[in-house]
């Protein structure tokens, strides 16, 4: 059976939407940056092993991703999946994982990359939003798509409603994409790094 790592650095309300979808995979782990994180405390009462590799704790980006990849290593995962991990990651840990390692962003991509993405898409005026699961690169938001949901933005909306009705969707499509993955539906061939 192929195992999954899950990166969280808070709630974890997808890595709970992935966990919950009973995927024909085992979860080995899920590991944050933050000892606070919220789905930490999720993943243990699951029965999931959990990790913290705090960032605070390094000198540099470097270290940390050195260590980060150090723990999810010793899960031998087949895949590994960013579910609101909120440190950018250095090129040497993304190709490390190439092709193996799966992100979601709350927005359309290319449209809004980075940070703040649904008060930019009201800011922008846009009258569709929405989420993109793919494959991670070293390029900030940029990998290959695999699925992505569209939402309205509606009269009325600001952030918090705009965001609520994008992580809706982002807990329908991420167990799905992981599910290709784990199925090998996924033509990672394609993933130039
Ligand atoms: C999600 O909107 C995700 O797309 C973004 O941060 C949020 C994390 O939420 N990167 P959760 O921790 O999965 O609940």
């Amino acid at each position: 059976m192929k195992s999954i790592v899950i990166l969280i650095s808070g709630r974890g309300s997808n890595m709970r939407s992935i966990v919950e979808a009973g995927m024909p995979a085992r979860i080995a782990a899920v590991i944050s940056n933050q000892p606070s994180a919220g789905g930490l405390a999720y993943a243990a009462e699951r029965g999931i092993t959990t990790a913290v590799v705090d960032h605070k704790a390094f000198d540099s980006r470097a270290a940390f991703d050195e260590a980060l990849a150090a723990e999810i290593d010793r899960f031998t995962p087949d895949l590994v999946v960013l579910a609101g991990f909120m440190r950018v990651l250095g090129e040497g840990f993304v190709r490390r994982y190439a092709n193996r390692l799966l992100n979601i962003h709350p927005s359309l991509l290319p449209s809004f990359q980075g940070l703040h993405t649904h008060r930019r898409a009201l800011e922008a005026g846009v009258k569709v939003h929405g989420c993109t699961v793919h494959f991670v690169t070293p390029a900030l938001d940029h990998g290959p798509i695999v699925i992505q949901a569209a939402v309205p933005v509606l009269p009325g909306d600001d952030e918090d409603r705009l965001a609520a009705r994008v992580l809706a969707e982002e807990h329908r499509i991420y167990p799905r994409a992981v599910q290709w993955f784990i199925e090998g539906r996924l033509d990672r061939k394609s993933t130039r790094l």
